[in-house]
């Protein structure tokens, strides 16, 4: 793999975890169980490459229409992954955020999340992006109501307001992204990092979360190098 053209910012989308299940014969939480397995080691791997900015999609605002049994193992895997990884976080020196609604969010996941913040926020080299509950759409009302109320305090005027200022204003202050992965084959985005995301190339492969290993990390990073970006011009 060459290492000179390798994006700066990576998103993916992780998708597949209840079809990998399915594919075992195994509940729907023990593929959410591999998924979250797999992603400690890719999140390793990734930044060993040299990328700065990882973002994941681990839970979307939609999700919560989903069996409340299922909404709960999620969130308590979230907890455990949060506690349990956060040495390792710290001993790799990751800088963990989060994107999302933070205010009904269960509160030991909230908890959970921003010590996690807490504990990294002094590393700067390799960032680590978690969505959950994240819509893209959301982050934009939110965005919205953030600078409408920096106009009423007079912080800033209508006139300073450019695409430079809403970048800066989303949930995470975050470059571009450059790639973005979504496994499992489906062919749509869900929400995810609308506005980051506009000049971002795309990704599809078939293969499920769980399976989505290293070596298939490094297939889609080659892809990525042979795309020619143009960005308009
Ligand atoms: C992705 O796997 C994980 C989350 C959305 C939380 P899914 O649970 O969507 O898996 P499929 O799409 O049903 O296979
Ligand atoms: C998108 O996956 C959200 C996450 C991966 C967190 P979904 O599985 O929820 O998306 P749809 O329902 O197939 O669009
Ligand atoms: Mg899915």
């Amino acid at each position: 793999m060459n290492e000179e053209r390798l994006p700066n910012h990576v998103g993916i989308i992780l998708d597949g975890n209840g079809r990998w299940a399915k594919n075992h014969g195994l509940n729907r939480s023990l593929g959410h169980k591999k998924g979250a397995e797999n992603l400690q080691k890719l999140v390793k791997h990734v930044f060993s490459l040299g990328i700065k900015y990882l973002s994941v999609y681990a839970f979307s605002t939609e999700n919560f229409k989903r069996d409340v049994k299922e909404v709960n193992y999620l969130m308590d895997l979230f907890v455990k992954m949060f506690t349990e990884k956060k040495k390792i976080f710290v001993k790799n020196e990751i800088k963990v955020l989060f994107s999302g609604r933070r205010d009904n969010l269960r509160e030991d996941v909230r908890n959970s999340l921003e010590n996690l913040e807490e504990a990294t926020s002094q590393f700067t080299e390799h960032v680590f992006n978690i969505c959950l509950n994240y819509g893209g759409r959301c982050e934009i009302v939110d965005m919205t109501k953030k600078i409408i109320q920096k106009v009423e305090n007079g912080e800033i005027n209508v006139q300073d307001i450019d695409e430079n200022l809403i970048s800066h204003m989303m949930y995470q202050d975050l470059p571009d992204l450059d790639f973005v992965i979504r496994t499992s084959g489906e062919m749509r985005i869900s929400n995810f990092m609308l506005w980051q995301s506009s000049y971002a190339e795309y990704y599809f492969p078939k293969v499920l979360f769980p399976d989505f290993n290293e070596e298939e990390f490094d297939k889609a990073i080659i892809e990525f190098q042979n795309r020619n970006r143009r960005f308009g011009g």
